[in-house]
């Protein structure tokens, strides 16, 4: 299974290549989450191209799952998965509800069609653990699977919300994953807490409006670390008008 939002990407389309590796038949789930967004975000202007994201598939998907709201929260609906662990802080931080909402969609999601492997991109990297941290909580029957991040030809991580970017604005998000490789660079040589903040800086002055975080934690568990000893990864959210990206790097 591949779960998605719809907007259909190259990003998504690799994530269906990578589930049709695991398994001899793929679904793939197309549902704007209304849960997982807050009230001031994006829920009603997220883009929904249902017909676009089906000629996009084609035969790639053995089955397109794209319920509405209603069928996914009946009246009545009354229950919430949430996750601690991975979920704990830098999205959360900023976007209080925001896992409780995909814990619960995936887990219905997970429910319902029951696949032996589900694939996730590690552009959302945290989701991804979150995610893992769910089925090995609830004891799914899913192998959670997850596949690396597809970019644009400047490096820009593919995502949906890319499209909000006006050409300016999108001038500047193709500076995110070079400040982040440059935080890497600094991280290697030196102390992780002045490459973060060494980061931060650079994203300003390369246009962002805002740095929500650059933050480096342990890769498995995204604890605070204060050495690269085991493996580690870079993650980062900023914004650039109303747009806001994230992005993640191993180290
Ligand atoms: O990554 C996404 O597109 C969504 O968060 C997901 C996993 C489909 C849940 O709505």
């Amino acid at each position: 299974m591949v779960p998605t939002m719809g907007a259909l990407h190259d990003g998504h389309v690799s994530l269906v290549a990578e589930a049709r590796k695991h398994a001899d038949h793929v679904v793939v789930s197309i549902f704007v989450n209304p849960t997982q967004f807050a009230p001031h975000e994006d829920f009603d202007a997220y883009p929904r191209t249902l017909d676009a994201d089906m000629a996009r598939l084609g035969d790639t998907a053995d089955i397109v799952f794209a319920p509405n709201a209603r069928e996914m929260y009946p009246d009545g609906y009354a229950t919430t998965v949430t996750v601690a662990g991975p979920a704990h802080g830098l999205e959360t931080d900023f976007r209080p509800h925001f896992f409780a909402g995909v814990a619960t969609v995936v887990a219905k999601l997970l429910i319902a069609a029951s696949p032996d492997v589900a694939v996730f991109g590690e552009k959302d990297y945290q989701q991804l653990l979150v995610v893992k941290q769910l089925a090995r909580d609830l004891a799914l029957p899913t192998d959670i699977v997850g596949a690396p991040t597809l970019r644009e030809a400047d490096g820009l991580a593919m995502s949906s919300r890319n499209a909000y970017l006006a050409p300016q604005e999108r001038a500047v998000a193709g500076r995110l994953n070079l400040v982040l490789k440059d935080v890497i660079a600094s991280a290697r040589s030196g102390s992780l807490r002045e490459a973060e903040a060494a980061g931060i800086e650079a994203l300003y002055k390369a246009g962002f409006d805002h740095v929500d975080y650059v933050a480096i934690r342990d890769a498995a568990t995204l604890d605070h670390v204060a050495a690269l000893e085991h493996p580690a990864r870079l993650l980062a959210a900023a914004r650039i008008g109303k747009t806001r990206l994230i992005d993640n790097m191993s180290i």
